[in-house]
């Protein structure tokens, strides 16, 4: 029997991705839902290649255009309520998590709750209310595979080892579009050169994370979560050839790696397939051509986002819900050119000094906190121009 798979987010870097893993394994995918914001073409592709029963858009407009060029029996819904409906799809076994931003929260845990095996690479879902999304996983006894590549690296190096002798974590990270670029330089970074990751090709949001760092730092919040481990234990090293994906340290002194050609669709299938390994279509690793991997520290000054979310993990509560909604609608401003790359840093610091934490918030909590913190980014923005 094939895995039926519902994909929230399947316009996107991810959900385009997981799709060309489907279809390299037609006998072991079937793919059953699919869920996406505004692209209305991709999507009209997507159910005319993989004749999905629901497709969900975030707009009735967008969920209309939809409807007319795809055949009857595909049922179309729309808003919060349809991204609902893909991800607790009763046919669905699967559901990769792939939206951008915290609009994946909700979604991920209707797909918990309603017994799915979730492949998550929506990050801020973690972040926003990682003890609630773990607990609720525990809960209902659904495993959260890691898609993002350094956790799916770590889940691997962590495969069969016992979680006393580990000693710690090493996230890799490229550095990102600015990896070169002095404090000073950063000044002038535009949207364009943001965008011109140099390993990998993503969605916008994370392209732009990348270059400030906090995706790293989401990262590593990411990584508290999916392997129960104190931030102590969790450090993040530059590796600018994004070859070595992370690393884990073991107590008697070795060290397990991941290795691979940049390309997301290896950790994609091995969320889909684990804890088998299936053949896929991608550039074979050559070390040899390769000839060199070079690391260096991650630096708190220079990456001050970094440092924030190692700040705002340890503080716990609603202050990592605070930095990833500060930081969605600074990244926003700043993609529409409303505001300096080096604001962004700044309306997040700003936020998180402003904001009194809650502890061990309920989902009611953490949506007001995620509320008050877009509402206090915008003003401060908006008075800094
Ligand atoms: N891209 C990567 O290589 C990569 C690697 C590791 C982790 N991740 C993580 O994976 C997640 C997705 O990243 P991505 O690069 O794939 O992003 P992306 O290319 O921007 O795609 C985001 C997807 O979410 C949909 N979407 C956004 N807001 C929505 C809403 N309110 N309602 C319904 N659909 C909505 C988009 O639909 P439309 O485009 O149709 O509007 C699109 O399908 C992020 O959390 C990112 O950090 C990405």
């Amino acid at each position: 029997m094939p895995e039926k798979i519902a994909i929230l987010g399947s316009t996107g870097s991810i959900g385009t991705s997981t799709l060309d893993v489907v279809a390299q394994h037609p006998d072991e995918y079937q793919v059953v839902a699919l869920a996406a914001g505004s692209n209305v073409d991709k999507m009209i592709e997507q159910v005319k290649q993989f004749r999905p029963q629901l497709v969900a858009m975030k707009t009735k407009d967008a969920a209309e255009c939809v409807v007319r060029e795809v055949p009857s029996g595909v049922t179309v819904v729309w808003g919060d309520e349809g991204l609902l409906e893909v991800a607790a799809h009763p046919e669905a076994t699967y559901v990769v998590s792939s939206l951008v931003g915290s609009a994946g929260l909700r979604p991920t845990l209707a797909a918990i709750q309603a017994g799915k095996k979730v492949g998550l690479a929506n990050k801020e879902t973690l972040v926003t209310a990682g003890h609630i999304v773990t607990a609720e996983a525990k809960r209902a006894g659904v495993p959260l595979l890691p898609i993002d590549s350094e956790h799916s690296a770590i889940f691997q190096c962590l495969n069969g080892e016992h979680p006393e002798d580990v000693v710690r974590l090493m996230v890799t990270a490229s550095g990102g579009s600015f990896r070169d670029w002095t404090r000073e330089e950063l000044k002038e970074a535009t949207v364009e050169k943001a965008l011109r990751h140099p390993n990998w090709a993503m969605g916008a949001k994370v392209t732009i994370d990348s270059a400030t760092m906090m995706n790293k730092g989401l990262e590593v919040i990411e990584a508290h979560w999916l392997f129960d481990l104190p931030y102590e234990k969790i450090d993040v090293i530059l590796h600018p050839q994004s070859i070595i994906h992370s690393m884990v340290e073991f107590r008697d002194g070795a060290v397990m790696a991941q290795l691979g050609t940049p390309d997301m669709k290896v950790p994609i299938q091995y969320a889909l397939s684990y804890p088998r390994r299936l053949p896929l279509a991608t550039e074979r690793l050559d070390l040899l051509k390769l000839a060199r991997l070079d690391f260096r520290p991650a630096d708190f000054d220079r990456y001050p986002c970094l440092r924030m979310a190692y700040e705002a993990g340890k503080a716990g509560g609603t202050m990592t819900t605070v930095l990833n909604a500060a930081n969605e609608v600074a990244v926003a401003a700043f993609l529409k050119g409303n505001c300096s790359f080096l604001m962004i840093e700044e309306v997040v610091e700003r936020a998180l000094n402003a904001h009194i934490p809650v502890t061990n918030p309920s989902l009611e909590e953490i949506d007001a906190a995620d509320s008050w913190a877009r509402q206090f980014a915008s003003d401060c923005m908006l008075h800094s121009v």
